[in-house]
């Protein structure tokens, strides 16, 4: 089929890329290269260097004619939107909106959209968050999050008819995320203990997180393709808390103490997401667990390092 993927060059979209051309499909891949790497772009996806909010999108579409619609790219920083939320609304808000407008007019089959489960809950009353649970964005980001899902949903789906697909993902970890960033902890903590550099733990490191690995994520976007339709988490239903990470990680490369220092402001002490409605109607299911994904998480870091 015909797949285009923005985001292709970050994180999560590379992997979903290389996925997509191993299968076989035809790629192509919007991205702006702000935190993505061109390194990281499978060399048999086309590349189209645009930023979303501010580039005719017009083109590319009657070009590729993407038949399914992968929307991975967006501004993820939760810092750099409560600093600029007029920012983070053009990428997040108006940039979906724009492609969404034109898989409208060129009649995309399936749009799947890559959400957030821990911004959109944010201190949730219902632990694990299910679909259902009250949402509490406390920034910027999750409330742009959540106002495409909103669109998605309750205009593009309902009143317009476009198939779509919105998961809200957990903590993703794996090859390639970024260790230099403020998200991120497990490619944080890996990278600060090959290099003998301080590991901080902020808080006590209680707080817990819903880790998953990148593959398994990869897994629920091919799913989506065919099945589903509306929003669905994607995690593992799976509580760790960063105390118990930090020991599995300095299991595996060296059995450095952490340091404590102030938990961050405004982050949440417990998420975890309900993932019964995927397994159900996306047919996926996680198949990496915690050890195993860190174990793969640490080998490729090492040999980067
Ligand atoms: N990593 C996680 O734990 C996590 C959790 C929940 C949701 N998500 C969502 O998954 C998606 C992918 O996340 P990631 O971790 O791979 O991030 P990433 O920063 O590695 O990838 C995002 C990509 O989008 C590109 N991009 C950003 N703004 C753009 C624009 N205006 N036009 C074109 N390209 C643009 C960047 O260059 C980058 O390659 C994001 O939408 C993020 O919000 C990620």
């Amino acid at each position: 089929m015909k797949m285009l993927v923005t985001g292709g060059a970050g994180f999560i979209g590379s992997h979903l890329v290389d996925r997509l051309v191993k299968e076989g499909h035809r790629v192509a891949v919007i991205d702006n290269l702000s935190t993505g790497q061109k390194k990281f772009i499978n060399p048999r996806a086309k590349f189209y260097k645009l930023d979303l909010a501010k580039a005719n999108l017009k083109g590319v579409f009657a070009k590729e004619k993407p038949e399914v619609v992968f929307h991975l790219a967006s501004q993820k920083s939760v810092p750099f939107s409560l600093a600029h939320p007029l920012e983070d609304a053009t990428n997040n808000i108006w940039g979906s909106l724009k492609l969404l407008e034109n898989c409208l007019k060129f009649k995309v089959k399936k749009f799947i959209f890559t959400s957030t489960g821990g911004a959109i809950y944010g201190p949730a009353k219902e632990i694990p968050s299910k679909e259902t649970t009250l949402e509490r964005p406390l920034s910027p980001y999750g409330l742009s999050k959540l106002t495409v899902d909103n669109y998605l949903k309750n205009f593009y789906q309902a009143v317009k008819k476009l198939n779509g697909v919105s998961l809200r993902l957990s903590n993703v970890y794996g090859p390639r995320q970024d260790p230099q960033g403020e998200a991120g902890v497990i490619a944080i903590f890996i990278n600060n203990l090959i290099k003998n550099k301080p590991c901080y733990i902020d808080g006590s490191g209680l707080q817990t997180r819903d880790f998953i690995y990148v593959e398994d994520v990869v897994g629920a976007c091919l799913k989506a393709i065919k099945n589903g339709s509306g929003i669905y988490n994607v995690g593992t239903g799976k509580e760790t808390s960063v105390k118990y990470l930090y020991h599995l990680i300095a299991g595996l490369i060296s059995e450095k103490k952490p340091l404590f220092r102030e938990p961050r402001q405004g982050d949440v002490f417990r998420s975890v997401l309900k993932i019964a409605k995927a397994k159900k109607e996306l047919k996926w299911q996680p198949k990496i667990d915690l050890l195993r994904g860190l174990k793969l998480t640490v080998d490729y870091f090492k040999k980067r390092l």
